[in-house]
Formats: C-alpha cells, sequence, structure tokens
C-alpha cells in the first residue's frame, strides 16, 4: 500500500464490507451490507423496525458474529484487532442490563476499566453533568427512570474517550428538551472530532444533526451517503402558489403547465418541480409558466419533501405527499 493510499484507508472509521448475518434460525437480518463512515461525521443509520440496525451494531459490539463480511476499523480489521479497537470504541446497546447493586458513578468508573483505562474522575464527573445524571451520581441503578438508564449508557460510551461512539436509540423514550440537549451534547462531542453513528426513530433530529446517512431496509442497504446528497437525489421539490381568482380547469389544464403536473393543494395550485444535472431546480421556469396562465400569485412557496418522506419512500411503506 503506498502512503496516500494508506493515508486515505484511515479516513474512515468504519468500512463494512459485505455484511452478512444468518440467525441459527434461518432470519437473514443482514444481507451483503457494505458502506463507509467517515472518520469525523455525524452519521445515521436508520430503517424501520427490523431492518437490522441492531444486529448491525451488536456485530461492532463483538456481541453477535457475522456469518459472512468484514468491518474495518479505523483501518484496521476489527474482528482480529478487538483489542486495539475496543480501546477506541464506544458502543451503546439498545438492550438495557445494568447490576442494580452499583451507583452510576461505580458503573463508569468500573466501565473505565474494562477499556483498560484509570478513571478520569473529572471527566466522569463532567459527564455525569452533562447527561444529567449528577443528582443520581450516587443512587442504585435500580433507582433510575428508563431516560435515566439510557443515558447512562451513553456516558458509559464516551468516558474512555473514544474516537468512535455507535449509539443504539440512545434518545428513545427521552423526553423532547432533554433529548435536545442530548443531541446537543452530542453534536459538541461530534465537533471536537469524534465519529458518531447512531440509529434512531426521530427523522426530524437526524435530518438535522446528521452529515451522513445509511438506510437499511429487510437486511439491504438502500442508500448510503452525505445527508445532503441523498436529499437533493431524492427530495421531491414542489412550487405552491395561490392565484388571485378562482383556478379554473381551463387554466390548469394549459399546455404550458403540463410538464409540472399541476394540482389544486390547499386553495392554490402545486407545480412538481424538476433539477438539472447540477441539481438546480427550475423554479424560476415554473413560476413564470404560472404567471403566464394565472397572473401573479399572491402567495407561494416552495416545498421540499423531508428525511421523512424520503425515508418512506425508500422503504417502501407509501410516502406522505406535499
Ligand atoms: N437473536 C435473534 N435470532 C433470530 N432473529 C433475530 C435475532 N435478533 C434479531 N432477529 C431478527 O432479525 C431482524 C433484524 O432485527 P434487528 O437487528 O433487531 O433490527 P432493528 O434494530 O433494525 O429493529 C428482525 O427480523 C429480528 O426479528
Ligand atoms: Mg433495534
Amino acid at each position: 500500500m503506498t502512503l496516500r493510499a494508506r493515508l486515505c484507508a484511515v479516513m474512515q472509521a468504519l468500512e463494512v464490507s459485505h455484511l452478512t448475518k444468518v440467525y441459527p434460525n434461518g432470519k437473514r437480518a443482514l444481507d451483503d451490507v457494505s458502506f463507509a463512515v467517515p472518520e469525523g461525521s455525524f452519521f445515521a443509520l436508520l430503517g424501520p423496525n427490523g431492518a437490522g440496525k441492531t444486529t448491525l451494531i451488536s456485530i461492532l459490539a463483538d456481541v453477535v458474529r457475522p456469518t459472512k463480511g468484514a468491518v474495518r476499523f479505523l483501518g484496521r480489521d476489527l474482528f482480529r484487532e478487538r483489542a486495539w479497537c475496543k480501546k477506541r470504541l464506544g458502543v451503546v446497546p439498545q438492550e438495557i442490563a445494568f447490576d442494580p447493586f452499583f451507583t452510576p458513578r461505580d458503573v463508569l468508573r468500573i466501565t473505565s476499566g474494562l477499556y483498560g483505562v484509570k478513571p478520569d474522575e473529572r471527566w466522569i464527573e463532567e459527564l455525569l453533568q452533562r447527561l444529567e445524571l449528577a443528582a443520581h451520581a450516587d443512587k442504585n441503578t435500580r433507582m433510575l427512570s428508563g431516560g435515566m438508564r439510557r443515558r447512562l449508557l451513553v456516558a458509559q460510551a464516551l468516558v474512555h474517550r473514544p474516537r468512535v461512539v455507535v449509539l443504539d436509540e440512545p434518545t428513545a423514550g427521552v423526553d423532547v428538551e432533554l433529548r435536545r440537549r442530548l443531541w446537543d451534547f452530542m453534536r459538541e462531542i461530534n465537533r471536537a472530532g469524534t465519529t458518531i453513528l447512531l440509529t434512531t426513530h426521530y427523522l426530524e433530529e437526524a435530518e438535522e444533526l446528521c452529515d451522513h446517512v445509511a438506510i437499511l431496509r429487510e437486511g439491504r442497504l438502500v442508500a448510503a451517503e452525505p445527508m445532503e446528497t441523498l436529499m437533493r437525489k431524492l427530495a421531491a421539490a414542489f412550487l405552491w402558489l395561490r392565484p388571485e381568482g378562482e383556478v379554473r380547469d381551463a387554466q390548469l389544464a394549459d399546455a404550458r403547465l403540463a410538464r409540472f403536473r399541476p394540482r389544486r393543494v390547499q386553495g392554490g395550485i402545486c407545480l412538481a418541480l424538476a433539477r438539472d444535472e447540477r441539481g438546480r431546480l427550475n423554479v424560476h421556469e415554473a413560476y413564470q409558466a404560472a404567471v403566464a396562465v394565472f397572473g401573479p400569485p399572491v402567495e407561494m412557496e416552495v416545498r421540499r419533501e423531508d428525511l421523512e418522506d424520503v425515508f418512506l419512500r425508500l422503504t417502501n411503506r407509501g410516502g406522505r405527499t406535499s
């Protein structure tokens, strides 16, 4: 390998290749999945229930053995160099199991030891503060609510300051405000250089925060791209306008509007936009055609599908229409 090739190789935090998992009961939970997570990215792994997200994360966490395939972690073979990788990887599993006799502070100290590092008390204190567990730090973990346990799992995954953090549904069951602060904290950690891979059902938050996305459906990968690329490629866009007067059928059938497939929506008309090869929308042409047919509008808006619309379409559960 040339030096350049070697440098490029370590630019990927994770490279999943042809990963396949068939459970003993014959269930194919992952089927030839390949994608890469660039170092420094904030990466969303999405998919409906049963898509294989937890299976993939359990493989990364060494809890599930893959049937086929390889994973490179920071350029190394994850399965052959577990010890090296483990020190640099933090995983938050979906299922929760704490020893009920320990306190959150104990759990964080013990976890440091398991990763082979001396507990960093200041960092532990900061994690307890930032994850809003400080008031519960010395109570038994069995006293914690579901949301608190989940935050403790996040703290556990971060306690050894890993370069890559993998979180399975870290915000499930966490209320809106706290979820927002949790995402803020993850964004901070990401800005400081930590790669984050997470699964979530909160697609709006994923769209806002994540710069990369992969979508699984029934064990197969249906997309893996920078968020912006995916949205530009797959999110349909519309121009909605409300003309001054009544919209007449004859106007809707006007040949100048035909390529925009006009429909009546919310007291106005909705025109489907298209992109050219450089990704630019033909919003100006649509506007001009509408003005030619209806005169100047009294209200208008460009609407674009969001990640949820794209997700629903890709995972074949029907889509919302705008
Ligand atoms: N231990 C197991 N044995 C058999 N099938 C399993 C096991 N774990 C998960 N599955 C199945 O594999 C598929 C993927 O599950 P999972 O990875 O948990 O998906 P997700 O996290 O995306 O909801 C599902 O159909 C699930 O029922
Ligand atoms: Mg899951």
